[in-house]
């Protein structure tokens, strides 16, 4: 049953921290960083204190994550980085995982062409070939102003000489531990030397990670992807039956892509483009709901919950067929996020009743030529910065590189890995998305910069999978159409529908029970506060108002804002 490894990527993010209302905003005038590891967002705040730029910092942010944030933040998968310099311009780099090239369509297949259970996520056949450590050097390069050793050394402290695991880490070892167990060297990073597990208050210290980040430090590209990283990554591919070669590795390169650019009630939207779905999915649903009066309706409302569930079961349907990685499918890009294409996809929609998901397919669209965690960052000088990175599931392969410490992605199973079969998150994909050499999976992230009058005004950005795009939509929404301070657009209760599975899910707690009731009226199927049980998302953001930067960590999460 794939479908439950969705609890294992849910499993980081409880409603532990939901009854404490809404978080509470960090506030700074020079810079803010906000991420899901305290520890990580004080990097990325000394890195602005001494004269570094929002990209500085998030490229320092996303290397300490590696360290203080194992479970997503990595140097073993991939991610995606949207920059709004401060001239105006904005650039995404993407440097999502690839397949390797001896990878196939029908890889996780059986004789009988049924998925073979677990290989596209456990398995060393999960693993795409690592870009986070090319994108984030690639954006340092081009765009940071402090020198590689001054964005890389603080993560290197931290792996070298430890820091202290807090309750949250511990348990979330502790909950890995089963499959973490079976490859000696995850044991030997994720246990203590007698094998035993972590307790709160004891140090972490990873040395084989510390050196393969100091290889980086010194050789940049080569570091990771030549010589001894590569070596040791090529054989744990060798002996573990995994496609990755030196070949893979040394050919890996990040891409600079045009941002996906939106309108809503007078605000910019700047997002992910392919192959990631989420700025896509995130415009066109906009799209859809900008006609609606949705601050007249109310936050929480039946009739604004009703058009945003309906604008996402046509927009997930759109996604599992047309989306996947551009430069190997025509996908319609430009179609999909045109305010006319969406109003002809809601031309259908009855604000008394909810449609069947068996009954909206896809749009029709002419062709064309041709465990995730999320960092914000704002500077004094109008650069921004919204970066989200994974390695998939928690802890993804669960394969730590031996020798070289760091964890593995299994973001293969991205991939529509059959027909209409569901991945990990429950998505469904067809030909857009499927497996080919070289090729990079369809992505959810959504890293996404709101823009006022052409300056920042909102940095925001998720984990969750699937839930991804509609947690984004509910973060711009609350501040755009209801108003609300960062601390509540973040706080706020959540709700996600994907088009299939037809069902709604709904944080618990989180909404009244006569909306519920009004929703199950309609025909909205399993409003399901209970069973599903975990929070969606985690939107560590960044918001500018009046002159200050304000910053808030997703209460789901245990992250923390550092400003200044
Ligand atoms: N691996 C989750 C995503 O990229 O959507």
């Amino acid at each position: 049953m794939r479908y439950v490894a969705l609890a294992c990527i849910a499993s980081t993010l409880t409603l532990a921290n939901l009854d404490a209302a809404s978080p509470a905003e960090v506030r700074g005038k020079a810079g803010m960083v906000a991420s899901r590891s305290g520890l990580a967002s004080e990097v990325g705040a000394d890195v602005l204190r001494n004269g570094g730029n929002a990209i500085d910092a998030a490229v320092a942010t996303g290397f300490a994550l590696a360290v203080t944030y194992p479970s997503a933040g990595n140097i073993g998968g991939g991610g995606f980085m949207v920059i709004r310099l401060a001239d105006g311009s904005v650039v995404t780099n993407d440097h999502r995982e690839r397949a390797p090239g001896a990878a196939g369509h029908d890889m996780f297949l059986d004789d009988d062409g049924d998925v073979v259970d677990g290989l596209s996520t456990h398995s060393h056949l999960a693993v795409g070939v690592p870009g986070t450590v090319a994108g984030l050097l690639d954006v340092h390069e081009r765009h940071g102003k402090l020198s590689r050793a001054q964005v890389m050394d603080p993560a290197i402290a931290l792996a070298r000489e430890g820091f202290l695991l807090d309750d949250d880490l511990v348990g979330q070892f502790r909950r890995h531990l089963p499959r973490l167990e079976r490859y000696a060297a995850s044991r030997a990073v994720f246990t203590k030397a007698d094998g035993s597990p972590f307790a709160a208050g004891e140090r972490f210290v990873q040395p084989d990670l510390a050196a393969t980040l100091e290889r980086v430090r010194e050789a940049g590209h080569d570091g990771f992807y030549r010589g001894k990283t590569a070596e040791l990554l090529a054989a744990e591919m060798q002996r573990g039956g995994g496609l990755i070669t030196l070949e893979d590795l040394a050919a890996y390169q990040s891409v600079w892509r045009e941002p996906i650019r939106g309108t809503y009630r007078g605000h910019e939207i700047v997002s992910m483009p392919p192959p990631s779905s989420g700025g896509v999915l995130l415009v066109q649903m906009l799209n859809m709901l900008e006609p609606h009066d949705l601050g007249g309706f109310g936050y929480g409302s039946a009739a604004v919950m009703h058009r945003m569930i309906e604008a996402e079961r046509r927009a997930y349907a759109d996604r599992a067929h047309h989306l996947g990685d551009t430069d190997f499918y025509p996908t319609p890009v430009a179609t999909l996020i045109d305010k006319d294409y969406a109003a002809g996809r809601f031309a259908n929609f009855d604000p008394t009743r909810a449609s069947r998901s068996d009954d909206i397919g896809s749009g029709d669209v002419p062709n064309e030529s041709p465990d995730t965690t999320h960092v914000s960052v704002m500077d004094a000088a109008g650069n921004a910065v919204a970066y989200t990175t994974t390695l998939n599931l928690s802890y993804g392969a669960k394969i730590v590189v031996p020798g070289a410490g760091f964890l593995l992605n299994n973001e293969m199973d991205d991939f529509a890995i059959k027909p209409n079969t569901p991945n990990a998150y429950g998505l469904l994909g067809d030909e857009a998305n499927a497996i080919a050499p070289g090729k990079r999976m369809l992505s959810s992230m959504t890293p996404t910069i709101v823009l006022r009058d052409g300056e920042p005004l909102l940095v925001t950005g998720s984990p969750g999978g699937s839930t991804i795009i509609t947690t984004v939509l509910q973060v711009v929404m609350n501040v755009v159409d209801h108003g609300m301070d960062l601390s509540d657009a973040v706080g706020k209760p959540r709700f996600h529908h994907q088009w299939k599975p037809d069902r709604v899910i709904v944080e618990p707690f989180g909404f009244s029970p006569d909306t519920i009731a009004a929703l199950e009226a309609m025909g909205h199927q399993h409003i399901d506060a209970i069973r599903w049980g975990r929070g969606i998302g985690d939107a560590n953001s960044v918001m500018r108002r009046d002159g200050e930067l304000l910053g808030v960590s997703d209460p789901r999460g245990a992250g923390r804002a550092v400003g200044f």
